[in-house]
């Protein structure tokens, strides 16, 4: 197995082969995932470190439940009640961290680039749980294998990215990860709610979800992101579903295999209508969040080994 990265920082710097090298790993631990006895080894004696500056339920409870499973030490530091809230800078954080030997360091923050920045600081691996408007590698992977998985491929399938796309990065993970893996991509949402450089992406643009939907394999829905915006972006949330809120009758014009994602936490009825998304038929929202355990075994378990070359070269 062969992973050259000595972090996990975003999809837009790994190849095809990186993809299918962690999915096909993760692939091992659904099926541990799913005995009554979970645990491997392979990261038994190491440290792991949870660092989030940011609100979570499932990214951290994930990661936790993931490092726990394969035997490392796993800390949630509490970033609310830490010395950030005295002043201290997220650099002098991670230092004082990383004086402590962590082996992974597991990091969310509401700025993008603060991960990649606080990477360059540190010597042990570093994977980015979300920065900003940036980058959700895991987020992505985990996607892609709960796509894989339903659809049998991750090639040529339609793919449609729905709604908050401007302030998304689970959409800007997914758009390189489903690019990089040759899908057609498709963005549907307000103008307002798409990103200025959305020419560079190499997508399709709508403004209408009755034009987007057509005749595609999966429907990505994106959760609105308000704490990331400051007024004007929708005329109100009433009108929002009204025009890009996925419900079954919508849903009729993707195809009829279709499946229904959505990277949580949902706001019913504005994004997405309550009893689709409960849909075990269409939805298979339930799945991402299974997906999202293995797919963090598997990204950690590689890093590890990275990790543990390198400090016998060093
Ligand atoms: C996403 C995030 O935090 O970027 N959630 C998640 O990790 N499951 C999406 C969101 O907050 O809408």
């Amino acid at each position: 197995m062969s992973f050259p990265h000595r972090h996990l920082l975003g999809i837009e710097h790994l190849s095809p082969d990186d993809i299918t090298t962690i999915l096909d790993l993760a692939e091992t631990y659904v099926d541990l995932n799913r005995q009554s006895a979970k645990h491997a080894d392979v990261l038994s004696g190491l440290t792991q470190i949870n660092m989030f500056f940011e609100n979570s339920t499932r990214t951290q409870a994930s990661f936790e439940i993931a490092g726990k499973r394969l035997g490392a030490d796993v800390m949630n530091m509490a970033m609310q009640a830490s010395s950030v809230k005295k002043g201290e800078t997220l650099i002098d954080t991670a230092l004082t961290l990383n004086a402590m030997h962590p082996d992974l360091l597991v990091v969310r923050h509401p700025h993008s680039g603060a991960v990649d920045l606080l990477a360059q600081k540190v010597n042990c691996a570093v994977l980015n749980a979300g920065d900003g408007q940036h980058e959700h590698p895991t987020q992505a992977l985990l996607d892609a294998l709960t796509i894989r998985r339903a659809k049998g491929r991750l090639h040529r399938l339609n793919v449609a990215i729905c709604g908050d796309i401007a302030h998304s990065r689970v959409a800007r993970s997914n758009i390189f990860l489903l690019g990089k893996m040759e899908n057609r991509i498709r963005l549907i949402g307000p103008p307002t709610l798409m990103p200025s450089e959305i020419d560079q992406f190499g997508v399709e643009v709508f403004e209408d979800m009755g034009e987007g939907l057509k005749d595609v394999d999966v429907v990505m829905m994106l959760r609105l992101q308000k704490e990331r915006m400051d007024g004007g972006f929708i005329p109100s949330e009433r009108e929002y579903f009204h025009r890009y809120g996925l419900d079954a009758r919508k849903l009729k014009l993707a195809k009829p295999d279709a499946i229904v994602m959505h990277p949580g936490p949902m706001n019913r009825g504005v994004e997405i209508d309550g009893t689709l998304a409960d849909d075990i038929h269409r939805s298979v929202i339930q799945e991402q969040v299974e997906m999202g355990v293995a797919v963090r075994m598997a990204v950690m378990q590689l890093l590890a080994a990275n990790l543990a070359t390198l400090r016998e070269t060093a």
